[in-house]
């Protein structure tokens, strides 16, 4: 038992149907859950299970769950973070896309554990075909008793909504997101209240990514005892990586947790190796947030260690030489790659999606970009290379949500294992290739 708890039918023809979803065991974590178990004891389950946040912080799900607050006679909600905007991340639409009865089981399973009777799935603006493929098995699951008033004819009533975003990146952050979702604009809130207290409408609320949500399916059927059983340490389970960049097979793969990192990038069960023979250059091994690591170091700890692709591997020796295993976005580079180039991509995103409301995030992100738009084109200082990381080092706990903090960690790590590559571009103008369509695209933009 290892692999495949979520992704174990993705292949099988007709798999988004109720019937086929149903006739592969689908539902039988709703059924458990609501006549063998009780809600407690659902949280019990998903408590032993270890199962830890897959939006990207890690947080342990039971923990999160006993937070919530129940006073009487107030509204419960769940929301799904189906927002998945951060770049390199596209598992949560190929689970969404592929099975779609997962979420949907995940949902009512721990709507149910969580006493909430209206729950929500909020899902970016770009994925507007695949809400439709939501909303399709929502309204099978209401027609076969899953959903709706009295289900199963245990007393227990829920109601799931699907509401589209408007694709801003912001709306992830989770408070962002139940703003949005109360049709405001997706401002980050300053915290504490946490959602488990005040969250949607003021009520008790918790916010799960689309994996998470779906984890509790297989947690329900085996039990979380089982499911610990799965992984390394303290990392338990499957994640779901989305593999991309200079890699013979791009794709999203469920891994075990403990995977080594060479065996994930090498071998044909994954990604296949790099593309065309080249050298392995640099991982961002979380999504675009994360910082990025050398060959040498994702491979390997500072300690020599092999890499494990687990929270606590990745993470090993902070943020010097280590980094975080995130959202599971993990971007592939090979020796061609140009790492300033990669930077000012991504500082180019973060400013383009600071919500504003900080001035740390609102005015630094802006300056990053412009100061590595200025270095990769030849017009950078040996000066600007610290004055980047001054700026890095202004914004990283200084905003209300982490979104500050995302901007800031990948120009901190490329300055940190690249910054010869930095000077390289600042000494030898001369040299810098491919930068002309830039240009282009920045003047047609300015146009
Ligand atoms: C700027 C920003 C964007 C985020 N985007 C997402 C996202 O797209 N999906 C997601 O699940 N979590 C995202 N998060 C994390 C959420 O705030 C929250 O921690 C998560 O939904 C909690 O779910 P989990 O405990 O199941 O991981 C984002 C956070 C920040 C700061």
């Amino acid at each position: 038992m290892g692999k495949n708890l979520l992704l174990e039918h993705d292949h099988v023809p007709g798999i988004q149907s109720y019937e086929v979803y149903r006739k592969h065991g689908g539902y039988a974590a709703v059924e458990k859950a609501l006549k063998q178990l009780s809600p407690e004891a659902v949280v019990e389950e998903v408590k032993k299970s270890g199962l830890r946040g897959r939006g990207g912080a890690g947080f342990p799900t039971g923990m999160k769950w006993s937070f919530l607050a129940k006073p009487e006679g107030v509204a419960r909600y769940l929301v799904c973070n189906a927002d998945e905007s951060e770049p390199g991340t596209f598992k949560d639409r190929y689970l969404m896309e592929r099975i779609p009865h997962l979420l949907v089981e995940g949902m009512i399973a721990s709507s149910f554990a969580l006493g909430a009777k209206s729950a929500y799935i909020y899902i970016r603006g770009e994925y507007f075909y695949v809400s439709r493929i939501l909303e399709n098995a929502i309204d099978e699951a209401y027609a076969n008793g899953w959903l709706g008033k009295n289900i199963l004819g245990t007393g227990y009533d829920l109601d799931l909504y699907v509401q589209v975003g408007a694709g801003a990146y912001i709306c992830g952050e989770e408070t962002a997101l139940l703003e949005s979702l109360e049709g405001k604009r997706g401002n980050p809130r300053i915290k504490p209240p946490f959602p488990a207290i005040a969250g949607l409408y003021g009520c008790p609320t918790v916010v799960n990514n689309v994996e998470t949500i779906a984890a509790v399916v297989p947690i329900v059927n085996m039990g979380g005892d089982e499911y610990a059983k799965i992984g390394i340490g303290k990392s338990t389970g499957t994640k779901l990586i989305s593999a991309s960049g200079h890699i013979n097979k791009p794709g999203v793969y469920e891994i075990e947790l403990g995977v080594p990192v060479e065996e994930f990038i090498y071998s044909d069960e994954y990604c296949g190796g790099i593309k065309n023979g080249k050298q392995l250059k640099a991982v961002v091994a979380g999504g675009s947030s994360v910082p990025i690591l050398p060959a040498h170091l994702i491979l390997k700890t500072a300690n020599g260690e092999p890499r494990l692709m687990s929270y606590e591997s990745l993470a090993d020796g902070g943020f010097a030489t280590g980094t975080m295993l995130g959202s599971g976005g993990f971007i592939v580079m090979d020796e061609d790659t140009s790492i300033v180039k990669n930077l000012w991509n991504f500082s180019r995103f973060y400013h383009h999606e600071s919500c504003g409301q900080c001035s740390p995030c609102r005015e630094g992100t802006g300056w990053m970009e412009k100061i590595l738009h200025r270095i990769l084109h030849g017009h950078g200082k040996l000066s600007d290379i610290d004055l980047l990381w001054d700026i890095q080092g202004k914004i990283e706990g200084k905003t209300i949500c982490p979104l500050g903090d995302a901007a800031a960690w990948p120009v901190a790590a490329a300055i940190r294992h690249f910054r010869s590559e930095f000077e390289e571009y600042v000494k030898h103008p001369e040299k810098i290739k491919d930068v002309q369509h830039y240009y282009r695209l920045n003047s047609l933009s300015e146009a």
